[in-house]
């Protein structure tokens, strides 16, 4: 968990918006009643800043495309395909501050672990930053990290050469990828992941891992369980029998 101070709350007009530049990333602030609310500030759909959109007081709509977002929620409401990324807003003598989770306190396949395993997993996870069009892996390459999306977009092609197809993407903080990091008998990628955009992943080594759920067994069977959950419905977004 992080706390940054972003600024006063007189800063925010009423019924209002801004954006900020928080350690390199953007941060939306949004008063509606007597609440603030903090979301991530770039739109998930492209690279654009939501505070260059419209405010109504409670629905925020990007000015690009007009996805829309629940003010109090961050829930996709009409047209848009995602959700925005939320953080805890703390107001302390008229500071406003906004509180962070990291990714892996947020990865679905982390949930449920104990507190001991996941500061462990924090240790050894690396927090690297890479611009759009950045390869992450290519098929074949060593499968020896997994990671964790932090922000950004990622995009998974399969295949070689012209023949590749395109095999989804992922946009939200906490999604898990290159998980065969985890199995055994699969040493190398069998899919290419690309950045979108400017995106931040944490990698951990898979082996490292391992080993401390080895150490754990309990929070080893639970995220054991969910990664098979994860590659069971990748099987089966993935059209695979
Ligand atoms: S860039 Fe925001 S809706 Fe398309």
């Amino acid at each position: 968990m992080s706390r940054v101070r972003v600024c006063k709350t007189a800063d925010i007009p009423e019924n209002g918006m801004k954006g900020y530049e928080l350690a390199g990333r953007r941060v939306l602030v949004a008063q509606s009643g007597d609440c603030y609310y903090a979301y991530q500030g770039i739109c998930p759909h492209q690279e654009v800043c939501l505070d260059e959109g419209f405010y109504d007081g409670s629905v925020l709509t990007c000015h690009q495309h007009l996805w829309q977002w629940d003010i109090t929620t961050g829930a996709a409401v009409g047209l848009a395909e995602a959700p925005l990324e939320r953080y805890d807003v703390e107001v302390d003598d008229g500071e406003l501050y906004v509180v962070q989770a990291s990714a892996l306190q947020v990865a679905e396949i982390f949930a449920g672990a104990s507190e001991a395993t996941l500061a462990r997993l924090n240790d050894i996870a690396r927090r690297e930053e890479y611009e759009g069009g950045s390869a992450l892996y290519n098929i074949g390459d060593p499968a020896d990290d997994l990671y964790i999306l932090e922000s950004g977009r990622v995009e998974f092609l399969i295949g070689r050469d012209e023949r590749t197809t395109a095999a989804g993407f992922m946009l939200r903080k906490g999604e898990v990828f290159g998980w065969n990091a985890m199995l055994e008998n699969q040493p190398s990628r069998i899919a290419r992941a690309s950045c979108l955009e400017k995106s931040v992943v944490l990698r951990l080594s898979g082996k490292e891992t391992l080993q401390i759920l080895d150490a754990d067994p309990v929070s080893g069977f639970i995220v054991m369980r969910k990664l098979s959950n994860l590659i069971a419905r990748y099987l089966t977004l993935s059209g695979a029998k």
